[in-house]
């Protein structure tokens, strides 16, 4: 709920279901922050004086806003909205240059409404309502010197304790260039607080790092042009103690695909400032006088609940306000993507049979990943020539298609539309469609080079080649990907002035590509990837509901990679797969449980040449995928919880009923001697009662190595003819779990498992667990002393 409050000066207060987000108008027209946290009862003039910094005097050596009062210190007010040039020296939320060549913005305090009919413009995404009614607040603020004006846009999405806001700067009287133009600034009246961030690289996404900050500044932050997995754009500012479970976490995300920045820098005054936005490096926007430009939307969270409440709130905003269109709430299909079973060497032959492979283990989508297309027979030719190889695929995708569906499954196809080799018909046809300076040495990744998508006719030629491509009949699926970032940044079809425009141009037309197409093809699923995790934002979500989440697909480094992003987006937007053992970017051997225990944690795939398996493999793999097709509701559209990381990592995701949940427990690394552990659920109804078993998995003996000589009757040479013979015989029992109990006892004493192997016995009451094992528990409640069927 918003409200306007009216007493000598108007006072704002936006109120989700656990939250309060207050601020006021300055007798001097600026906005002050007043409060963000846990909900408070602000409904008169009174609570709102309570909550104003009182000043009689200004401290020493600072700006005062003007002669008549030294009440008013901008470098120490917490501020709505910030801009240089009276005083306040830290991070501005805009910077403006004006036709005086003058850097100095005034913005005061216009008018306000509420309205419940907003409609954003369709240039950059937003979160959304399904219903449209938004809870939405504007205020207009006016700088009376240069006439540019500044517009704040605030939605409330009560359920998830989520605002956003979104800023738009437009030119008054004078042109004006817009140097900077941060979607986000809060001010807290805290400091020394932590920052936690997501930073990485290729095939180490997300990983999780936390600074404290006494004093000075932390900034996240991109130049590649994308989002990227350098530094994602969620983070949150927390108190240094926050735990899990406790203590007081805001979390900040932002709809946007290009170039970030974040920065949260404490001042001398023990206040903390948090901005983020477009990156100001490089960006530079010319406005004449009436034109607009708009952030990106900013989206904040608080929970003093701990991270697990910033979390859920995170995931429940994208699944509903972010996440659209046919497939928001459909099942996401089991997939299988020929690039790690063929990388470019296929043909219509090899595929059909893999799919074949796919299908006999109950695979729903094939799809075939890169090289079917130009003279794709390595990473250096043919992108931007959509045709597929003749020789490669006779009948073109369209035949492949037809095989495919024939096989009773859907098929899916990779794209990289967004770029182009030098070694291409496309390059040799239009190379002022590419991004670089003409005439002057041009670096490239993974030898591609961007097309210039800040020009419209670059965006009009993916559109029309796109939906040739998409055409295909029996086409469901798409993987878009996306796989170097940006350097020698330069538009072909912007004058030398507007160079400092073309990196956010490129990110709209971007969204104007993807909205039309997504648009054109409603029923087609869209994957986003870039390298796997160098694109996974708020703003491909906008448009693409899942993005594969990393190229690594090794369990152990994906269940780190996962809980990472489990902080901001919920695990129906990962996608996930299981591939072959030893994993091709790591070398490590996973058992085949654990890795499709981490990918049932996401949108479960396969990339894996499923032709080689042997009958055993197939029939566990046939499993596996039952499994997850019995609980994939669950997993799909349930809350996630971390219940504890590290070397070992538990999870649990809970359907919204809260009826049934899945959980996992993966370890690390053995740790001897360590038979004990308790697995303490979280999310489920402590009135219900639950059962909570596993499915028994048994183990091979060659896994027992030479110990297999303390029971056999004969010596058994360790990997011997007759050691795999016995291996093919003899199996050992997994242990079986089944405990019914009330919600209020797995959460709080939780279960004691069955003792884990620790080197002085073994039988059906053990747990085998060696390094990187894992295992899958699932609870269901129980009615009528039966679970549910
Ligand atoms: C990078 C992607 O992340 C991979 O999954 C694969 O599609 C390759 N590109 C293909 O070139």
């Amino acid at each position: 709920m918003i409200r306007i409050l009216t007493g000598d000066r108007q006072a704002f207060v936006l109120d989700t279901e656990g939250t309060t987000y207050a601020f006021r108008v300055m007798p001097t027209g600026q906005l002050e922050h007043l409060y963000y946290g846990a909900k408070v009862e602000l409904t008169d003039a009174a609570a709102i004086d309570a909550l104003i910094e009182k000043r009689a005097f200004e401290p020493g050596n600072v700006i005062r806003y003007h002669d008549k009062s030294d009440t008013v210190v901008l470098e120490d007010t917490c501020l709505e909205v910030s801009a240089p040039g009276h005083g306040d020296l830290r991070e501005p939320t805009v910077e403006l240059v004006h036709a005086d060549g003058g850097r100095t913005s005034d913005f005061l305090f216009k008018s306000a409404e509420i309205t419940c009919d907003y409609k954003p413009s369709d240039e950059l995404p937003n979160s959304y309502r399904e219903d449209g009614k938004f809870e939405h607040l504007r205020v207009v603020l006016e700088d009376k010197s240069y006439g540019d004006a500044l517009t704040l846009d605030y939605c409330v999405y009560p359920e998830c304790d989520v605002i956003t806001r979104k800023v738009t700067v437009t030119a008054g009287e004078g042109k004006v260039e817009v140097e900077r133009l941060m979607s986000g600034t809060l001010d807290l009246p805290v400091s020394g607080w932590s920052v936690t961030s997501f930073h990485g690289a290729w095939a180490r996404e997300m990983e999780r790092s936390t600074i404290t900050l006494k004093a000075g500044k932390f900034v996240i932050e991109t130049r590649a042009g994308c989002s990227s997995n350098r530094a994602n754009p969620f983070f949150m500012v927390h108190e240094p103690s926050a735990t899990e479970t406790h203590g007081a976490v805001y979390g900040f995300n932002l709809v946007y695909s290009g170039s970030h920045y974040a920065a949260v820098e404490v001042n001398a005054y023990g206040k903390t400032r948090i901005v983020n936005g477009i990156n100001p490096a490089g960006f530079r926007y010319l406005l004449e006088p009436g034109q607009t430009l708009e952030s990106p939307e900013t989206v904040m969270t608080f929970s003093g609940g701990g991270f697990r409440r910033q979390s859920l709130n995170m995931q429940r905003f994208v699944r509903e306000h972010i996440v659209r269109g046919e497939w928001k709430r459909k099942p996401r299909p089991v997939l299988l993507n020929s690039w790690e079973a063929f990388y470019f060497k296929i043909s219509e032959r090899s595929l059909v049979s893999l799919a074949k492979a796919g299908r006999s283990v109950g695979v729903e989508l094939f799809v075939v990943d890169d090289g079917w297309f130009g003279e794709r027979n390595d990473d250096a030719h043919s992108l931007g020539d959509w045709d597929a190889n003749p020789k490669k695929l006779p009948g073109g995708l369209a035949r492949l298609a037809k095989k495919i569906t024939a096989l009773g499954m859907k098929f899916g196809v990779w794209v990289e539309p967004e770029m182009v080799n030098v070694e291409s018909r496309l390059y040799k046809e239009h190379p002022e469609w590419s991004v670089e300076i003409p005439g002057k040495p041009h670096s490239e990744g993974r030898n591609q080079r961007i097309l210039d998508l800040a020009d419209p006719a670059v965006q009009d030629y993916i559109i029309e080649k796109m939906s040739e491509v998409f055409s295909t009949e029996g086409l469901s699926y798409v993987k878009w990907d996306m796989n170097r970032v940006f350097s020698d940044v330069y538009s072909q079809y912007l004058p030398p002035e507007k160079q400092g425009e073309a990196g956010h141009r490129y990110i709209l037309g971007l969204y104007r590509v993807m909205r039309t197409l997504t648009e054109r093809f409603p029923h087609i699923l869209f994957e986003g990837c870039a390298s796997g995790g160098n694109r996974f934002d708020l703003g491909i979500l906008s448009f693409f509901p899942q993005i594969w989440g990393s190229d690594n697909t090794d369990a152990g480094s994906r269940a780190r990679i996962q809980e990472g992003y489990s902080f901001g987006y919920p695990l129906s937007c990962v996608g996930a797969h299981v591939s072959s053992s030893p994993n091709h970017q790591t070398m490590r051997d996973t058992p085949l449980d654990t890795r499709f225990n981490v990918a049932a944690f996401g949108l479960l795939g396969y990339e894996y040449d499923l032709r080689d398996l042997n009958s055993e493999k197939k029939k566990k793999l046939t499993d596996q995928i039952d499994t997850y097709k019995k609980w994939r509701d669950v997993l799909q559209t349930g809350d996630f919880y971390r219940v504890e990381e590290g070397n070992i990592h538990e999870w649990l995701c809970v359907s919204p009923d809260r009826s049934r949940a899945v959980g996992l427990l993966m370890q690390e690394q053995v740790i001897p001697n360590t038979q004990y552990h308790c697995f303490r659920a979280a999310g489920l109804d402590p009135e219900k009662t639950y059962n909570f078993t596993n499915i028994p998995r048994s183990v091979n003996v060659k896994r027992f190595g030479s110990l297999v000589n303390t029971i056999a009757p004969i010596h058994v040479k360790q990997d011997s003819l007759i050691h795999s013979i016995i291996d093919k015989i003899v199996k050992m029992p997994g242990e079986k779990e089944d405990v019914t109990a009330p919600g209020s006892v797995i959460m709080t004493a939780g279960i004691k498992l069955k003792q884990a192997f620790s080197g002085t016995g073994y039988n059906e009451e053990v747990r085998f667990f060696a390094d990187f094992f894992s295992r899958l528990y699932f609870i269901e409640e129980v009615k009528n002393g039966r679970p549910e069927e």
